[in-house]
């Protein structure tokens, strides 16, 4: 296991020069969807391959009937937490689908900052422009496929390490090296390829979809009728971003992600000390809406509350907790294992109380740790031979909700 603390805007990229930015990229609303790319790239499985390797993900999907209801269903089988075709369909039909929470609006709040990160075998890097723009590119070099930039920092255009190509925070090219007696190129048609980017309170989503259609309303594309419940009860920008850590934990993303989606079940056995100093965890219960989950006390989408648990599927968990929140991205790594980022957010009066901060923190984690042993055992029975499927508890809504979302993705 490793963790990592970091504060993602204080990375800085070495090898930026300042170049001033001249034409737009004209291919920014002419991009191929992430989809048509990777089908038309010929170092792609063949797409018989494809096919089979689909087709067996998609047989596996059916073991679990979502038309079953929790009282009597059994969970998904083993195998959706194993097989490298499954996470394969899901990466194409969940993770390439809707938005995808990739970050916090704090990385990137500056001009000229930007921040990069990868979801499956997608490369990507959000920037703000010198314009203050937000954008969002494929984060490969449209010469021989070099990263351009690397963790994140500030700097006016991103410089490609191998052989200098120059790019500008518009995603145009702007500088070609040694390109004298090149012919039928024009450097307009070989910016980065851009991606949908937007901003939902403190988040930055991408959609790995398509070309972007001007009146799409984010938030309800991202959490339906949820989106106002949360902006009510405290998931939003009053907050100060603090830290980020990640870790890595050997087991299926969706391990962690059930874990949150137990209504609290697990919280007296794996959480003793919490469950015996938080008196109102018998009072929370779980409401499903389209794509999120929320556990939290009666009543709080009438009477509002700072004690609110959403899960937002697929693979993001937010913690809103007093004058806390912290986030949880799920980001598979293969079958067998994830890492999990953590963003954290505190009121903006405490966040310079270091004893309160770092004892937040200290204990945060220690909630964290539990957590991770846990999800590495459950990964290590599901292995077993021993094991096929188990059964749901009643409480367990939200988790039920979440296979449920997932088969409906999958079998698209
Ligand atoms: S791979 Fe980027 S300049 Fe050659």
């Amino acid at each position: 296991m490793t963790t990592t603390w970091m504060n993602p805007i204080d990375h800085q990229f070495p090898n930026l020069t300042k170049i001033r930015i001249t034409y737009p990229n004209s291919r920014v609303k002419h991009a191929r969807s992430l989809k048509s790319l990777l089908i038309s790239n010929s170092h792609e499985p063949s797409h018989s391959l494809l096919q089979t390797s689909q087709q067996s993900a998609r047989s596996l999907v059916q073991k679990f009937n979502p038309k079953i209801p929790i009282e009597e269903a059994l969970t998904p089988p083993s195998s959706w937490y194993t097989s490298p075709d499954f996470l394969s369909l899901e990466f194409d039909q969940v993770f390439f689908t809707g938005w995808q929470a990739v970050g916090c609006t704090e990385q990137v709040q500056e001009a000229n900052s930007f921040f990069t990160g990868r979801l499956g075998n997608v490369e990507y890097v959000v920037c703000r422009d010198e314009n203050g723009e937000l954008r969002a590119f494929n984060n490969v070099c449209r010469h021989h496929a070099s990263l351009v930039a690397f963790g994140s920092g500030k700097g006016s255009c991103f410089t490609c390490p191998y052989h200098g190509w120059t790019y500008g925070l518009n995603g145009a090219l702007v500088k070609a090296t040694r390109i004298t007696g090149m012919k039928n190129f024009d450097v307009k048609e070989f910016g980065l390829i851009p991606l949908r980017v937007a901003v939902w309170g403190p988040f930055i989503l991408l959609n790995f979809e398509r070309e972007a259609f001007d009146d799409d309303d984010v938030g309800m594309e991202w959490l339906g009728s949820a989106s106002k419940i949360l902006s009510t009860n405290g998931v939003d920008t009053s907050l100060s971003y603090l830290c980020r850590r990640e870790h890595t934990i050997e087991c299926n993303w969706k391990v962690f992600c059930e874990n949150h989606t137990d209504g609290g079940y697990h919280a007296p056995f794996v959480h003793k000390d919490l469950a015996a100093s938080f008196d109102q965890l018998d009072s929370l219960s779980t409401t499903v809406y389209e794509k999120v989950s929320i556990l939290g006390p009666e009543n709080y989408d009438i009477l509002g509350s700072k004690f609110l648990y959403p899960f937002i599927y697929p693979n993001f968990v937010v913690n809103r907790y007093g004058p806390w929140m912290d986030t949880n991205l799920v980001l598979p790594l293969g079958p067998r294992r994830c890492k999990v980022v953590f963003d954290y957010f505190l009121d903006t009066s405490l966040k310079d109380d270091e004893a309160f901060v770092a004892k937040g923190l200290e204990d945060n984690w220690k909630l964290q740790m539990d957590d991770f042993v846990v999800c590495e055992a459950v990964q290590r029975g599901l292995e077993s031979p021993a094991y096929g499927s188990g059964r749901y508890a009643p409480i367990e809504k939200a988790m039920h909700h979440f296979h449920c979302l997932l088969y409906q993705n999958l079998m698209k």
